[in-house]
């Protein structure tokens, strides 16, 4: 099925992209191509994060009927926030992004650069580039009755996108958990988000997808091409080196989910959990570095609206390294997977925070962000964009089976 699609899809890449207007079917198509993405939470948990924080989890999942399910444990961070913690809550929101579309294909070789979402592919071409689409899910987390229709349909969707599942032990005791969706948050064009009605949504037919699959332009390709172009000879450290390899994803990686509080409820709830894809960039200091505006969405929650709160977290996956391509991280290979804890995810806790115009840190910074994103060049002056930071008091790291990892931020930035 996904091979079929994907054949499709590049017979007709040159096809003009699809019509700005076809938002649901944008959405639909993502939570039914994409295989991971951000689960944010509010922490219950007071280790290498802080009570509180709108904690984000890079998360493989797969959808039946646009319905999004997860395969979790009760030994996992976001399902103790969502489910098993004194003051657990089960608002969650899911954050996708076209720029993970590498994870879907597998050794393509063709001519195609046109990525919106792949740095190099054009002059705007970014994670952060509006038509590389992003969509948060804000719903409910259920756990989904044992034994149910609905468990076998959805643990059969899971199986099917994440055969890894299907080698996992059954004492961490799994479950299928779904999202029930009240809010949808989608930037896939210029001009800003669309909120979009959830019936909308779920009205969307199998033929519609159908089409808007075989148009989408196909970033994976496009990244290929250039990682033929460009070569690729980054070693990672071993996963014994914790903050060794949390550093080497902040240098490495390009963009990951920023969660916050939403302070609005259009297409998001408030008070509760918010993820957005960003772009960002080191200045080989450890520091996570963003070009920002106040129109966005989470700059408003972080900074800018009334009861705005600067606790922010930041979730890297390696899933976003070049197409996918880290064995551990890549589907079909044995055990790999966005969720297999060899695949490294990091999570960044702290407040969000302006760095100082016209400061050598702003300098280092703009350096770093405008050469590891060039499309942040061409960005329109009126937008007053700024550089904004975290900074760090927690660092949450799995890269290997045994749990997660609590660095302190001085062991980190002394790496
Ligand atoms: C890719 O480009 C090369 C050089 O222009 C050309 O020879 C080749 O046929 C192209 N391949 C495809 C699949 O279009
Ligand atoms: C989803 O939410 C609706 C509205 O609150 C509710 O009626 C329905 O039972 C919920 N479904 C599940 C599976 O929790």
């Amino acid at each position: 099925m996904r091979a079929t699609t994907l054949i499709v899809s590049l017979a007709l890449v040159a096809a003009d992209p699809p019509p700005a207007s076809e938002h649901a079917e944008t959405a639909r198509w993502m939570v039914n191509t994409l295989n991971w993405g951000g689960l944010t939470t509010i922490s219950t948990r007071g280790t290498a994060t802080s009570v509180g924080d709108p904690f984000g989890n890079p998360y493989s999942f797969a959808d039946v009927g646009g319905v999004p399910y997860v395969y979790a444990s009760d030994l996992d961070a976001s399902m103790e926030d969502a489910f098993t913690a004194d003051g657990a809550n089960p608002v969650v929101a899911m954050t996708l992004s076209e720029a993970a579309l590498g994870n879907t294909v597998p050794d393509a070789t063709t001519n195609v650069t046109d990525g919106n979402c792949v740095i190099g592919a054009s002059e705007y071409a970014d994670p952060e580039n509006p038509p590389c689409a992003r969509l948060v899910i804000t719903g409910t987390i259920y756990k989904v009755a044992d034994g149910s229709d609905e468990e076998t349909a959805a643990y059969a969707a899971l199986s099917a996108r994440h055969p890894y599942f299907d080698q996992l032990p059954d004492d961490h005791s799994f479950y299928v958990a779904g999202v029930n969706v009240t809010d949808l948050w989608l930037i896939d064009a210029y001009g800003g988000a669309t909120i979009l009605d959830p019936a909308d949504y779920f009205a969307v037919t199998t033929d519609a997808l159908s089409v808007k699959a075989a148009r989408m332009p196909q970033a994976a390709v496009a990244r290929a091409v250039l990682k033929g172009l460009f070569g690729d000879d980054n070693a990672q450290p071993w996963p014994t080196d914790k903050t060794g390899t949390a550093r080497w994803m902040a240098k490495n990686l390009d963009w990951g989910v920023l969660s916050t509080i939403s302070t609005r409820s259009e297409g998001a709830e408030l008070g509760q959990a918010f993820g957005n894809p960003y772009s960002f960039a080191d200045a080989n200091n450890g520091i996570p570095y963003f070009y920002a505006s106040d129109l966005d969405a989470s700059i408003i929650d972080a900074q800018t609206a009334d009861g705005a709160s600067p606790r922010v977290t930041f979730a890297l996956s390696e899933a976003s390294y070049e197409d996918g391509s880290l064995r551990a991280c890549k589907i079909g290979q044995l055990l790999g997977d966005p969720e297999n804890p060899p695949c490294a995810r990091l999570v960044f806790s702290g407040d969000l925070a302006t760095v100082e115009a016209g400061s050598d840190e702003e300098a280092a910074a703009k350096a770093a962000l405008f050469a590891r994103h060039p499309s942040f060049a061409n960005y329109p002056d009126d937008h007053s964009f700024f550089v904004a930071k975290i900074e760090l008091d927690g660092i949450w790291l799995i890269d290997f089976f045994g749990g997660a990892a609590d660095i302190a931020p001085a062991d980190y930035y002394a790496a």
